[in-house]
């Protein structure tokens, strides 16, 4: 028997179809509440509103589940690479040994960009923010490839495309960076895999051997495997949108990449180590700080607490917390940044105002700390949030060309003035 729901109206009742995914999640079909009854639903933030169906990426935050393609986020991040994980999500299966080669070998082997770029980096002014420019540069590079610019091409066109984001995406990151040191930009070497090749041209320079560290190149791969989906968030739903206008994938992954850098979504990780820079050159008074949080009269907010979805842990937090203390034994780090972040952790998580608000560490609580142990400046790290997530936005824009879904466009209440006469 088909379950649908009753809506009330003025007396008249209406009949909603009713939906359920394969997780046993359910919605309520409105598509056509309008036409049917005249009403709107309204969800400010869209709290409450599916947007899309999607096979992508399942995730329960009441349970603190995430799983890529159905499989967990704690088994990818153990045994995958990132290379296999972009080719899960893009493609919907694992890929095996051949197919994997082949792929891992094309991204290895796209590396390089046009030269005429390298004249865009030296028009930035050197304390230019490496997520503008990088956000320009994707945008830039549909410029390169013209052709590209039609979403609607076979299949093996579009995987060009994908192909040259995931190997390009790296070079034109670290070479942000290199620009605005003012040294000399390092050329990708095929030689190097994935993230070895972004170290190498993150931090080596013409004068002298750099070799990329293997456990810095095994943390990076696992940050972004951490982060490269988490289904209908801000910059997902925002290349989704802008794709849906048949724009085409660069430019949709440039707005990807400008929604993730607000400090309330990916530019979080950013901000968490600027917050606990602050709290230590203030003293280390954590009560003072969270008593700041807990005012709703100041606008201060922990950086790296709470998240739209997660309402018990951030899976992914919990892989990366035991991470940060596996690298820093390894790498023999002590970094005092970290004790302020345990200890505000403690202090948080102890606190009535976070507990009833459900209000834990998300993936941005800790990542910043691996990245600064790693050498990787504080305002790249939400750069390599984007190098993560690329694969999910991808993903999320092909799903929604392939399934010909239509352009993004809610409706809403107008609250503003009624009809009045220009009177000059
Ligand atoms: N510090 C203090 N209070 C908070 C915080 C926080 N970090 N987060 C939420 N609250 C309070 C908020 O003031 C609100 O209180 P009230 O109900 O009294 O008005 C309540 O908790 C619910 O918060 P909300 O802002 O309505 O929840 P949301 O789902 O709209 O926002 C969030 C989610 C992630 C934007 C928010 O928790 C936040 O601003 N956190 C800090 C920024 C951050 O760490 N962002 C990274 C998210 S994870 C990476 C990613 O995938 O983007």
């Amino acid at each position: 028997m088909s379950v649908t729901a009753k809506l009330s109206l003025n007396g008249t009742d209406f009949e909603l179809p009713v939906f359920e995914g394969s997780e046993g999640e359910k919605a309520i079909d409105i598509t056509k509440l309008r036409s049917t009854t005249g009403y709107i639903t309204i969800d400010s933030g869209y709290k409450n509103t599916g947007s899309t169906k999607s096979a992508v990426t399942f995730l329960d935050g009441e349970k603190g589940i995430l799983r890529y393609r159905g499989y967990p986020i704690e088994q990818l991040a153990e045994k995958s690479t990132f290379l296999e994980v972009a080719y899960l999500l893009i493609n919907g299966e694992l890929p095996g040994k051949v197919k994997y080669e082949n792929f891992a070998e094309k991204v290895c082997h796209h590396t390089l960009v046009h030269e005429d770029m390298k004249q865009f980096y030296e028009a930035y002014p050197s304390k230019a923010h490496p997520m503008g420019v990088l956000a320009s540069m994707v945008c830039a590079l549909s410029t390169f490839y013209p052709l590209s610019q039609n979403p609607n091409r076979p299949p093996k066109a579009v995987d060009m495309t994908i192909i040259r984001l995931l190997a390009k995406l790296p070079t034109l990151a670290a070479w942000s960076y290199k620009n605005s040191l003012g040294h000399p930009i390092m050329y990708p070497k095929n030689k190097y895999n994935y993230c070895e090749n972004f170290l190498h041209m993150m931090f080596a320079n013409p004068t002298e051997e750099y070799e990329p560290d293997p456990v810095a190149v095994d943390a990076i791969d696992k940050l972004l495997i951490l982060h490269a989906d988490h289904e209908q968030n801000c910059s997902a739903s925002t290349v989704r949108i802008v794709g849906s206008s048949q724009a085409n994938l660069y430019s949709s992954i440039s707005a990807g990449v400008i929604a993730l850098w607000g400090p309330l979504h990916g530019g979080a990780n950013q901000a968490v180590i600027e917050m606990l820079e602050k709290i230590r050159n203030d003293g280390g008074n954590l009560q003072k700080w969270v008593d700041k949080a807990k005012d709703k009269d100041d606008p201060f907010r922990l950086f790296g607490f709470g998240h739209r979805v997660y309402k018990n842990f951030d899976p992914r937090a919990r892989i990366i917390k035991k991470s940060c203390d596996d690298l820093f034994e390894k790498l023999g780090v002590d970094d005092p940044v970290l004790d302020i972040a345990r200890q505000l952790e403690e202090v948080a998580l102890k606190d009535d105002y976070f507990i009833e608000k459900k209000l834990y560490p998300n993936v941005d609580f800790y990542s910043g700390i691996i990245y600064r142990a790693l050498g990787i400046p504080t305002e790249m790290f939400t750069v390599m949030f984007a190098l993560g997530r690329l694969p999910g936005w991808i993903s999320q824009w092909k799903e929604m060309i392939e399934n010909g879904e239509p352009i993004g466009r809610p409706r809403q209440i107008y609250v503003g003035e009624k009809v009045r006469d220009y009177t000059g």
